[in-house]
């Protein structure tokens, strides 16, 4: 069984503020840097970090070659990332004082995938293999439909939420990971239980994640409900904390771990980079998790 992570690569220039800027204002940085995102490449760090051997498709631009180096060091397999020229996949980002961010979102080479890629890239995987993706690269509803036929078991994580997604057949996904926003925009619904009820309406087979931000997170299945807590970090950079989360739960489960112990380590593993500033530079490596003391 393989898994394939078809996601966005970013280079994420990240300025440090006071405060996220209002409309209008204008407001000087205290240090800029750039680091390496997007929220497929995260996800497949954190599977890498996490011990899970993962696939990454997906398409960098100018100056995306450290995106493709931070791939190798952390053992992602890049025979399906494609260089092309025009501009990468980048974002802005404010982080203030309190670890807080907001993103700026330019998808680049992540809206450049095209339909024969998609088709390439699927034809080394089969029925049983784990395809993983989120919003941010073109021709979502294409690689869903296409990797369904073949019988790969679909993971999403719906971010950001956009009107792309009203055109995918989202009956078609084993795993939904959501938070609360993207609960109710799948959903038209606001409070966890509701969306929970929900989403078991609209996709009887799927299971799902909502993450509660604070008040931690909860998992359904057909065996029921269960639920985590968050541990207490200083915020420093908030960056890729559900990424990493998304990253160390799937690793779980592909570890047939039991639930709660997998909704535990990924909590831990999100913690951890939320102490950390950047995106993959701020996930731990599963040794890290194992032994760290949070409570
Ligand atoms: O989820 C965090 C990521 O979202 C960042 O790394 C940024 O690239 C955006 O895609």
């Amino acid at each position: 069984m393989k898994v394939l992570n078809f996601g966005s690569l970013n280079l994420d220039y990240v300025y440090q503020v006071d405060h996220i800027l209002i409309p209008g204002e204008t407001l000087a940085a205290k240090e800029r840097n750039t680091f390496c995102g997007g929220k497929g490449l995260n996800q497949s760090i954190a599977l890498a970090k996490a011990g899970i051997p993962v696939y990454h498709a997906g398409m960098i631009g100018d100056g995306g070659e450290i995106l493709l180096d931070t791939c190798r060091e952390n053992g992602v397999n890049t025979e399906f990332i494609l260089k092309i020229d025009g501009p990468c996949g980048h974002t802005v980002i404010q982080v203030d004082k309190d670890g807080q961010n907001c993103i700026l979102l330019f998808g680049g080479s992540n809206r450049s995938i095209t339909r024969e890629f998609v088709d390439e890239v699927l034809n080394s995987f089969e029925k049983g293999d784990i395809l993983l993706l989120q919003n941010e690269v073109n021709e979502l509803d294409y690689i869903i439909d296409k990797a369904y036929d073949k019988g790969m078991m679909i993971i999403i994580n719906p971010s950001p939420y956009d009107s792309a997604l009203d055109a995918c057949d989202l009956s078609k996904v084993s795993l939904f990971l959501v938070n609360e926003i993207e609960g109710y925009q799948i959903t038209g619904e606001k409070e966890p239980e509701q969306i929970l009820a929900k989403i078991k309406e609209l996709y009887p087979k799927a299971k799902i994640v909502l993450t509660l931000g604070g008040d931690g997170s909860v998992y359904q299945d057909e065996t029921g409900i269960y639920r985590q807590g968050i541990f207490k970090v200083k915020a420093v950079d908030t960056t890729a904390a559900g990424d990493t989360f998304t990253g160390y739960f799937i690793s779980s489960i592909l570890e047939n771990m039991p639930v709660q112990q997998g909704l535990e380590l990924a909590a831990k593993a999100s913690a951890i980079a939320v102490s950390r500033p950047g995106a993959t530079a701020s996930i731990p490596l599963r040794e890290e998790v194992l032994n760290c003391e949070l409570s």
